[in-house]
């Protein structure tokens, strides 16, 4: 039987690599910076620029699909998931990195059907390294099969996160005692690159056991979750349970024992949901 979601992921990959010639042409210009939530959650013209280009192209294709954009919901759309086909997009994942041209900037796409990931691309447009992965066939970065590293031993892994000042002060000390934590254990290292969706792509081709990170969203997170489970990795939520993609919260890693270890070390807090906040 032939498979009803590769023409989408095919046309997906077609989409993305046009968003990111769009962003690394902007990266030749001068960047306007503006402000969301607070003065270090930014934004530009170029993110809502290029998730125009992303949902008016497969929109015009697939009229009865639905969408979850990251500056669509900026700008008031609902971020519910429901059975439809859905695509859910962060048309500048890492912008941080863009403004700063730091040089781990994404297009993150997910696709949905019966709130299940079908496939997911991500897109790192300054390292040209398209990252693809079709639900059941594998992950691959340009082309090449990736897979996790493997490793068993969190003494002997790499682990990413994201580190990031944070309003709520109770917030921002168990972000750093968690970070305390887990370097305490000890690990190699931690290292924070800065887009949600390369911190996956990461993991999912070796050069990185783990990743965790409470308060992304589920644009951050849907795209690279396709990889990093057909990659071999494992996805888990922050607590050790089962990864729910509207929760914003995730660990991933090379192996179960890495991520029910860091789900142990770590201390939770409150950071609402995709879905009802
Ligand atoms: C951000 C990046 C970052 C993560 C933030 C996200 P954005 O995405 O993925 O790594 O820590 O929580 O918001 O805002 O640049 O699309």
């Amino acid at each position: 039987m032939s498979d009803p979601w590769q023409e989408c992921m095919d046309y997906c990959i077609e989409v993305t690599k046009r968003a990111g010639k769009m962003i690394c042409e902007a990266l030749q210009k001068d960047i306007a910076v503006m402000h969301k939530s607070s003065a270090v959650d930014l934004v530009t013209e170029t993110d809502q620029k290029v998730e125009q280009l992303i949902i008016s192209s497969i929109r015009e294709k697939y009229p009865t699909h639905s969408f979850i954009g990251e500056e669509s919901v900026a700008a008031g759309a609902p971020s519910a998931l429901s059975d439809n086909p859905t695509w859910i997009i962060d048309p500048i994942d890492g912008t941080t990195n863009f403004v700063h041209r730091f040089p781990f900037v994404s297009v993150s796409i997910g696709f949905t059907v019966k709130k299940e990931i079908e496939f997911g691309i991500v897109y790192s447009c300054i390292e040209d390294k398209m990252y693809t992965a079709r639900k059941g066939k594998g992950a691959f970065c340009n082309g090449v099969p990736i897979k996790v590293s493997g490793q068993e031993d969190i003494s002997k892994s790499l682990v990413l996160t994201e580190m990031g000042f944070k309003k709520d002060a109770e917030q921002f000390q168990t972000m750093m005692a968690n970070i305390r934590n887990i370097l305490s254990i000890p690990v190699h290292g931690i290292r924070s690159p800065g887009s949600a969706a390369v911190n996956m792509c990461l993991v999912a081709c070796g050069s990185a056991d783990a990743y965790y990170h409470m308060g992304i969203h589920c644009w951050d997170m849907a795209g690279g979750a396709a990889v990093v489970r057909e990659a071999g990795g494992v996805i888990m939520d922050i607590s050790g349970g089962p990864f729910d993609l509207m929760s914003r919260r995730l660990i991933v890693a090379s192996s179960r024992m890495i991520a029910e270890r860091i789900a142990k070390e770590i201390t939770q807090f409150h950071v609402g949901r995709d879905d009802t906040d």
